[in-house]
């Protein structure tokens, strides 16, 4: 499994966003490393709480992009219809068994490429807006 690093590069500048990223990225983190690399096993409490602050976070998102006209809103949405179902997709299989490493790793490359991505691209343009 690969060892993730949350350094200061992938900050938008919008702090409400960037604590969500940083929460994000740290729960699968941390849900990565154990109790062991390859039996993972948060509390289903715990899962449902990833779930719903990034679902909302893509809500969050998508309403600030939209107050500012930014022109790859449709590119923003896109993305974030597509990785819900993923994130729904992998946390419905907790509910019957452990969800497994493996799944944890592809959610925290899904969200890093995201991250890095797309979201990176409106903060150029939110910052040029003046957006903090
Ligand atoms: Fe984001
Ligand atoms: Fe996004």
């Amino acid at each position: 499994m690969t060892d993730y690093l949350w350094g200061e590069s992938p900050l938008t500048g919008i702090v409400f966003i960037d604590d969500e990223h940083e929460e994000i990225f740290s729960t699968l983190a941390a849900w990565l490393k154990g109790p062991s690399a390859n039996n993972p096993q948060p509390t289903s409490n715990e899962i449902q709480r990833l779930v719903d602050v990034w679902i909302k976070h893509f809500r969050q998102e998508e309403a600030l992009l939209v107050r500012h006209n930014y022109p790859g809103l449709d590119k923003q949405k896109a993305d974030h219809l597509s990785m819900e179902r993923k994130i729904r997709q992998f946390f419905s299989k907790a509910a019957g068994e452990p969800i497994s490493a493996a799944d944890i790793d592809a959610l925290l490359k899904m969200f890093i490429a995201h991250t890095l991505g797309p979201d990176m691209a409106y903060s150029e343009f939110q910052k040029g807006e003046g957006v903090r």
